[in-house]
């Protein structure tokens, strides 16, 4: 689905990717694992347009994307759920979901959408009438993941969608993510909690400072030794 081609990103004179290259097939979950600052973030950011490579390509079903301004992404079929849960604090959740489907017509699909946005996650449900900035932290995590389901993507991005939540929510999280994917949606996961991201990826990309250092399935990363010690800490 996605085919990226030795993709190089500098901000300034610093090369925060220095030639990736990375697949993301249709009907998987991928995940892009890392330390801060490996270039996580700007990989999500260039596959929407909102850095410009300064070489290398970005292949979506035939197009270019380093030709495609941001705005087209979502009508291609493309959501990001940025890092740190932006959700408008002063509107509604319900607000919130809708103004993901900003971009469709189809008024049928968009109430089927929002009912399948609600079984999936019983608390916005809940709180539909609720100011969003006042839910909880999860609760927006939830919010926001929401509001890209309701553009109907055929690729859906997450960047750290686990970041700061209770275990629990991050089981539950994960979970909700599996179900989407088995849902025919195709995730392209990046994560700082390996373990949990590894486990319920297909193919897993290890990346350190603008490299990509190592690929493989998500059950052979989270058995590789070095990973391991380097990303899954002690207690594994
Ligand atoms: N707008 C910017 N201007 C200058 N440097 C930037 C900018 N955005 C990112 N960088 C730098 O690029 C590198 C990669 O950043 P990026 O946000 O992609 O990392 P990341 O892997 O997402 O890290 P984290 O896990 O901390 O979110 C970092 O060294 C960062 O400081
Ligand atoms: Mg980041």
């Amino acid at each position: 689905m996605i085919k990226i081609d030795n993709l190089v990103v500098s901000y300034g004179g610093i090369e925060a990717l220095k030639g990736i290259s990375l697949e993301v097939p249709s009907g998987k979950i991928v995940t892009l694992v890392g330390a801060n600052g490996a270039g996580k973030s700007t990989t999500l950011k260039s596959i929407v347009g909102l850095v410009k490579p300064k070489s290398g390509s970005i292949d979506y079903e035939g197009i270019d994307l380093t030709k495609l301004n941001t705005e087209n992404m979502v009508k291609k079929g493309i959501a990001l759920v940025p890092e740190g849960r932006r959700v408008f604090a002063d509107l509604t959740v319900l607000e919130n979901l809708k103004i993901g489907a900003y971009s469709r017509k189809d008024r049928t699909g968009i109430s089927e959408d929002l009912e399948k946005v609600y079984s999936l996650f019983p608390r916005l449900k809940e709180r539909t009438w609720q100011a969003a900035g006042t839910l909880s932290g999860g609760e927006q995590q939830m919010l926001a993941i929401g509001r890209a389901l309701m553009s109907r993507p055929k690729l859906i991005m997450m960047d750290e969608p686990s970041l700061g939540l209770a275990p629990i929510i991050v089981k539950e999280l994960f979970g909700i993510i599996k179900k989407i994917n088995e849902e025919g949606m195709t995730v392209l996961l990046i994560e700082q909690n390996a373990n949990a991201a590894l486990k319920i990826a297909d193919i897993g990309y290890i990346m350190e400072t603008g490299r990509i250092t190592l690929k493989g399935t998500g059950n052979k990363l989270l058995n590789n030794e070095e990973i391991k010690k380097a990303y899954l800490g002690e207690s594994l």
